[in-house]
């Protein structure tokens, strides 16, 4: 397929971009570049030997959009652009809002316009708000208990995706709700470079190993999990993009949901041991107070996804780490080294 792949100069992106080539799909990047940068996709075209062509544009600006997509031809989309920091989230609603809900509108009129009807949707665990139980499965309520306007966009945009395919029916719309993504490709050509300071947990320990953070901070350690410190479903960013190349590949007319997770929770404390045993280096820390908004355990059950896309998780943490530290310690400073 010829996919247009928005945000795909991203770190979720970039992973993607690269395993839908070596799947055989062709790829045309949509980026306003504002939290990514174009050397990402040079390197994608680098690991891949296929060209990657660029689209720049700030897909929530429709003219601009329809402008910029004029003469690109595409039969599939694969939608990750968009706002992605909790915390920033809280402080800016409405930018988060019009920036993550106008680009989703946009983007479905183009679709419809030109009639087509293959769309997988980013979206993220945080729909499921504050977990009744773990582990999670796509059963679990969704809206209720979202702590913060990222997590709400989220789930805003899967109700509009909804209500478009229940009024277009060809339209095949797949959600995939996002754990924890980490790591990167084993090249360490590409991989997560936050801009600031990171809010993530892996990409913190990863500066802080690498000597450009004195310490990580633990947001708490009187949860109710094995040692006190929150527990998250990592997933392996190259499993998730493997994730995204089933879901295109699977989809069908209707309305598809699935969890893209381990479905093994691992706690802070953990994340930080296995990162030391993977770069060699010390990971100082010292446990601060719990972070607003957090929550003590968050852990996919990835069952659906496993058995009907066929897909499963098959890197593990410490591979995610040995991957975060490869790609952190060639690149100390990101794209921008
Ligand atoms: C993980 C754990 C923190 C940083 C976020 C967002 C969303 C989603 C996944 C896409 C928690 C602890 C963290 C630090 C810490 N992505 N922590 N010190 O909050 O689970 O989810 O990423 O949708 O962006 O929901 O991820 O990496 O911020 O936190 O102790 O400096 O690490 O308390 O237990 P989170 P995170």
């Amino acid at each position: 397929m010829r996919v247009l792949l928005t945000g795909g100069a991203g770190y979720i992106g970039s992973h993607t971009a690269l395993v839908l080539l070596e799947h055989g799909h062709e790829v045309v990047v949509l980026d306003d570049f504002s939290n990514s940068s174009l050397e990402a996709v040079r390197r994608v075209e680098e690991l891949s030997g296929k060209s990657v062509p660029v689209v720049e544009a700030d897909l929530a600006d429709r003219a601009a959009s329809e402008r910029a997509l004029e003469d690109i031809e595409f039969d599939s989309v694969i939608h990750l652009a968009g706002l992605k920091s909790v915390g920033e989230s809280v402080a800016q609603p409405t930018r988060y809002y019009r920036v993550n809900i106008d680009a989703t509108l946009v983007l479905l009129d183009v679709l419809r316009e030109r009639g087509i009807t293959n769309f997988v949707f980013s979206s993220s665990a945080t729909v499921y708000g504050v977990p009744q139980s773990v582990p999670i499965d796509e059963q679990h309520p969704v809206g209720d208990g979202i702590t913060n306007p990222y997590g709400r966009s989220k789930f805003i945009i899967e109700e509009i995706i909804r209500d478009t395919q229940s009024a277009w029916p060809e339209l095949g719309a797949t959600l995939l709700r996002y754990f924890n993504p980490v790591g990167a490709h084993t090249s360490g050509r590409i991989g997560e470079d936050p801009s600031g300071i990171p809010n993530n947990l892996m990409p913190f320990i990863a500066q802080v190993a690498v000597g450009k953070r004195e310490r990580l901070s633990v947001f708490g350690d009187t949860y109710a999990t094995p040692d006190g410190t929150g527990v998250r479903d990592y997933i392996h960013v190259m499993d998730l993009a493997e994730g995204h190349v089933a879901a295109l590949e699977h989809n069908r007319p209707g309305i598809a949901v699935y969890n893209l997770g381990s479905g093994t929770g691992s706690s802070v404390l953990e994340v930080v041991r296995e990162f030391e045993r993977a770069s060699g280096q010390p990971v100082p820390f010292v446990i601060e107070a719990p972070r607003a908004g957090d929550v003590g355990e968050v852990v996919a059950d990835p069952t659906l996804a496993n058995t009907t896309l066929d897909w499963r998780t098959t890197r593990s943490l410490a591979d995610a780490c040995r991957d975060s530290w490869n790609w952190q310690s060639s690149n100390p400073e990101g794209y921008a080294g």
